[in-house]
Order: structure tokens, then sequence, then C-alpha cells
């Protein structure tokens, strides 16, 4: 089930070759100590194209992250095909998925989990910055902070002396400064205070808009994605159970899962009926 472009969505999106096409991906895990196995991923199909933003919805536990991290070539890769860039992941080596990193940057929902503890942010950034020289010459450290609203005096602060909210944007920030093709957020905000939730979330639609990345983005929150997202997958146990422009899913969803996601969350039923 591929992705059926919203009529707003960028023109440069119909225009282009997907920057990720998942076909018929099945992926299990294995149980080390019994040896069950689990499929997380059954059957999955989804395309997201150059400048789009894709939400993926669902419960916990329905595959969610085990997707993002097989379509990254971050995670076990399981069966079926997965296009990054234009790039089969099962038919490219070990250098040449390294060699697509920067163009796909992923935010995940804890951010300080995602920095290095020993490492300020200017220090951080500066190890980034050596790492692609080219690519990361295009801001400075300050007018990058400042795209993620925070000060420059953030910059000599180590992980611990920032708030989740601060954390989160810093890496978003490490993300922008690749300007990448694709970000994969992984519920980015799930692990933070209310108040900074939607501020968070402005930034990521606001980064998508000013570098033109695509943005895949993981929620079990409608309400969040009906604000960030053009179309939207949801997933259940596994499958994707319902796809199509976030407004049109939202507005007159078709799947008795999605039916009863929304009803479970009032903002977004609030909105669906609008
Ligand atoms: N490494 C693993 N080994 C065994 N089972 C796993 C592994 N990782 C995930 N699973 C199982 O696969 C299923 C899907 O997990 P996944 O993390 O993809 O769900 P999710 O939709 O991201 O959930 P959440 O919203 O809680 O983050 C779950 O039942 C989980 O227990
Ligand atoms: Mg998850």
């Amino acid at each position: 089930m591929e992705t059926e472009l919203p009529a707003d969505a960028p023109r440069l999106a119909a225009a282009s070759s997907p920057v990720l096409k998942v076909s018929n991906l099945v992926v299990e895990h294995r149980n080390r100590s019994t040896g069950e196995v689990f499929r997380a991923v059954d059957d999955v199909s989804l395309c997201v194209h150059a400048g789009e933003s894709v939400a993926i919805v669902g419960e916990s536990g329905s595959g969610k992250t085990t997707l993002a991290m097989a379509a990254t070539g971050l995670g076990p890769r399981g069966e079926g095909d997965i296009q990054l860039l234009g790039r089969s992941l099962g038919k490219i080596g070990r250098k040449e998925l390294r060699a697509l990193r920067p163009e796909v940057q992923v935010v995940f929902q804890d951010p300080h989990g995602s920095l290095d503890p020993r490492q300020s942010v200017r220090s951080g950034l500066h190890e980034l910055r050596a790492l692609q020289r080219e690519r990361t010459s295009w801001t400075s450290d300050e007018d990058l902070l400042e795209q993620v609203r925070l000060g420059e005096e953030i910059l000599d602060r180590y992980p611990h002396q920032l708030s989740g909210g601060q954390a989160q944007r810093v890496c978003i920030a490490r993300a922008l400064l690749m300007r990448p093709r694709l970000i994969v957020a992984d519920e980015p905000t799930s692990g933070l205070d209310v108040s900074v939730q939607a501020d968070v979330l402005k930034l990521l639609k606001e980064a998508r808009a000013t570098t033109g990345s695509a943005l895949l983005l993981i929620s079990h929150d409608l309400a969040v994605v009906s604000s960030v997202c053009d179309a939207v997958h949801v997933m259940y146990r596994g499958r994707v159970v319902e796809s199509g422009p976030c407004k049109t899913v939202f507005k007159d969803p078709q799947n008795d899962y999605t039916r009863e996601l929304l009803a479970a969350m009032p903002g977004a039923r609030w909105r669906a009926r609008r």
C-alpha cells in the first residue's frame, strides 16, 4: 500500500523519486532464550517522497520502531525490498550504507541517550563537522542553534546540564547540520514535558521546510501527526491497516482500529470532525 500524495503536498514530492520505498517488508525477532519467533513487521509497503512528511502511528508494540530501524539500515532488515535514496539496502555493502548515513538522520525518543555524556554540545558538533567537512560548512554553530531556538550559551554545556527539551533540540540541530534528505523521528517528544512537546514538533516541521528534508515521524499520537504530517500509515500488530493523506484518514477513517485510535484521542477526534 503506497502513500497517496495529498493535494497540497509539495510539488517537488510528486516530481521526484522516493527517498524511501519499502516493499512487502517482513521483519521477525527471535527470542534468544526460547527461540520463539515474533513477526513484528508483516508485509508492510510505504513510500516517502522528497519534501514529504509521512507518519507511522499505532499502539505500543505495533512494530513502528522495528520498521523504522529496518528502513534506515540500523536494525534487522528482514525480507522484502527497502530502497533508501534509490539504493536497495539488500544489495549494498556496509561501506555504501555508511556513505548514505549522513543523508538519513534519526532523532530518537530519548535525547539524553543519544548524546555522548562526555562531550559538550560544541565538541559534539565539532566532531560531526570533522567527519563531514563540506556537508556541514553551510552554517555556524551559533546559527544552527538559533534554528532550533537555543542560545549560544548552550554550546559549552554537557548533556546532563540540558533539560529534555533542550537536549532534543540539540539532537535535531545535529541532524539538521548534516542537511539530510530524510529525517526519521521516533517518538521524538514522548519523553518530554508536555509544555515543550509542541515547540519541538514545530521545530521539526520548520526544519523540514528550510532544509527540504523528508520526514518520517513515528508516533502513537494522532493529534501530533495531524499537525505535522501530510500522510499517515496506521500500524496494528505489524501490519499497515490504513494509509492515506492525514486529512482523509482522520476525517473518514475506514478501518475499525483507526477509528478506535481516533476515539481514544479527543483532540484528534475534534480535528477529524472539522
Ligand atoms: N530485539 C527484539 N527481540 C524480540 N522482540 C522484539 C525486539 N524488538 C522489538 N520486539 C518486539 O517486536 C514488537 C514490535 O516492537 P517495536 O519496538 O517495533 O514496537 P513499537 O510500535 O515501536 O512500540 P512502542 O510504541 O512501544 O515504541 C513488540 O512486540 C516487541 O516486543
Ligand atoms: Mg517504538
